[in-house]
């Protein structure tokens, strides 16, 4: 279990760059936290630290929206926030065969659809900044946190 503060958005962005740099070939993140906890701040982060240069839109009314990424595949970016039910994603008629990265924000409401995690991420308000908490839940997932650094460097 890894804790990191982050005191201002620029920290979100320094980890979001952090995970970027150390990902593995293929990875499912969860992303946890309520309204405005900074799932998609930090998301938008590791785009565009894999290079996504065009706008990066919230998934919310869409459920998806895919990048495509310098080194081959999709990233996945997903809110399930407003999903109704968890076979809407099977009527939007994906295929995942190209995604390489899942971000997955409210992943509790596609439970039974999403394919197993490799990381977890808790995000929460802390003072002024925010907090979070990193879980692997595979072997890819735990040598991931083992290549992030002990300290986030960040202006
Ligand atoms: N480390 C930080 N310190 C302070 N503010 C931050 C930090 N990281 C992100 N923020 C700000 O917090 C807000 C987070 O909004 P964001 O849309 O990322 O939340 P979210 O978790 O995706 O919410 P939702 O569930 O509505 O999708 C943004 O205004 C962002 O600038
Ligand atoms: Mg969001």
């Amino acid at each position: 279990m890894l804790r990191y503060l982050l005191p201002t958005p620029e920290a979100t962005d320094a980890l979001g760059e952090a995970l970027a740099r150390a990902r593995p070939d293929s990875a499912v993140v969860l992303l946890h936290g309520d309204l405005g906890a900074g799932k998609s701040s930090l998301t938008r982060a590791m785009l565009r630290a894999l290079g996504v240069a065009g706008a990066i839109r919230s998934p919310t009314y869409t459920l998806v929206e895919r990048y495509p990424l310098a080194g081959g595949g999709e990233a996945w970016h997903m809110d399930l926030y407003r999903i109704a039910d968890p076979g809407e994603l099977e009527f939007l008629g994906l295929d995942s065969g190209e995604a390489v990265l899942w971000l997955v924000e409210w992943p509790e409401r596609g439970a039974g659809i999403l394919p197993p995690a490799d990381l977890e991420l808790w995000l929460e308000v802390a003072g002024r900044g925010r907090a979070v908490r990193l879980e692997p839940r595979s072997a890819a997932g735990r040598a991931w946190v083992q290549r992030l650094p002990g300290e986030l460097a960040f202006a």
